[in-house]
């Protein structure tokens, strides 16, 4: 088996099929759209085979400098079934850690762990920062009502004039800039809102298909009422009979009740994985700035 794979290099649109049957054979639900948006927001590479079949996959979504640094998401480590245990994992790792290490500025890498993965992700340095609770909401014939919004606040859709505003929003709720991931994620998405408080805006969520799973992030806020306005409010733009899904970190905690409430259960908990700059070891946790953070983009997004 080893005789035929060839060493790790650079995937391109061309590999589309290929990513997708890894992913899929994972019954995982990423779309083609969903390659096509890794593919422009970062780099992915992969062992071939000598028949040219993708035997692994890994997607590095490198995040700027927006006062603390730069950051690379790390996702979509696949190793095909037929060639596990043959070491192709720990290759993705160091061909991960070294083109993070080689940037002008060395980034530290962060990842969602599956639970296969992370025990290679700990021999590599990580360290688990926090949980992420992965939420899922089953198709019912309810429609969503949006929950009601202070005096002053209004849900706007997304539009090109709010783009800016609302990366920069990001930015700090994120601790980084994340504006080429966001540029791709938005054109991808179904819907987006903008929360406005007098007048400015202070938070917003995309809602972005996946086959039949509606899934609801970014969602930025600045408490948990506004999170949970964004929310609603996306999920009342869907018909009935969609499915959703949110992943929220574990400090987010006091919100679950109220998603709950809204039919959502827990489907999974993986952790959140930071390996820093060094290797050096921290559990520090998330940036302080994540308070606002309540919905991730997507897993393979950090
Ligand atoms: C997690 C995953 C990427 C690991 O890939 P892999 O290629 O099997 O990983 P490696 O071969 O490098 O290492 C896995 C194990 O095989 C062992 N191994 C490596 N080379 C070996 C060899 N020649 N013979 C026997 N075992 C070997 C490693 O020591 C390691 O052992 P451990 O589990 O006791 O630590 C793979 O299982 C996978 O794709 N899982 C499904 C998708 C997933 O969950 N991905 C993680 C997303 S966050």
């Amino acid at each position: 088996m080893s005789a035929q794979i060839g060493p790790i290099g650079q995937c391109g649109l061309q590999d589309l099929p290929e990513l997708l049957r890894l992913s899929r054979a994972q019954e995982w639900p990423h779309e083609e759209e969903d390659w096509r948006t890794i593919l422009a927001a970062g780099e992915v590479f992969g062992h071939r085979s000598s028949a040219s079949e993708m035997l692994s996959c890994a997607a590095m979504i490198p995040y700027g400098d927006s006062g603390s640094g730069p950051l690379v998401a790390l996702g979509m480590i696949i190793v095909d079934s037929s060639a596990r245990r043959q070491g192709l994992g720990q290759a993705l790792m160091h061909e991960a850690i070294h083109r993070a290490s080689s940037a002008a500025a060395s980034s530290p890498l962060q990842l969602i762990s599956t639970r296969d993965g992370r025990p290679l992700y700990e021999k590599h340095g990580f360290l688990q920062i926090e949980d992420l609770y992965s939420y899922r909401r089953p198709a019912t014939d309810t429609r969503v009502v949006p929950a009601d919004l202070e005096r002053d606040q209004e849900l706007c859709p997304l539009d090109e004039t709010l783009k800016d505003a609302i990366i920069a929003l990001d930015a700090a709720a994120f601790g980084h800039s994340r504006n080429r991931m966001l540029q791709q994620r938005i054109a991808q998405a179904e819907r987006g809102l903008v929360l406005f408080d007098k007048a400015k805006p202070v938070g917003y969520g995309l809602l972005v298909q996946q086959g039949d799973l509606a899934n609801l992030g970014p969602v930025i806020a600045p408490d948990d009422a506004t999170a949970l306005s964004i929310i609603t409010g996306l999920m009342s733009t869907q018909s009935e009979g969609s499915a959703f899904r949110i992943d929220l970190p574990a400090r987010q905690k006091a919100l679950f009740p109220a998603l709950e409430s809204l039919g959502f259960t827990e489907n999974d908990v993986p952790p959140i994985m930071l390996r820093s700059s060094g290797g050096a070891q921290t559990s520090n946790g998330l940036p302080e700035a994540h308070r606002h953070y309540y919905g991730i983009a997507a897993q393979a997004f950090g």
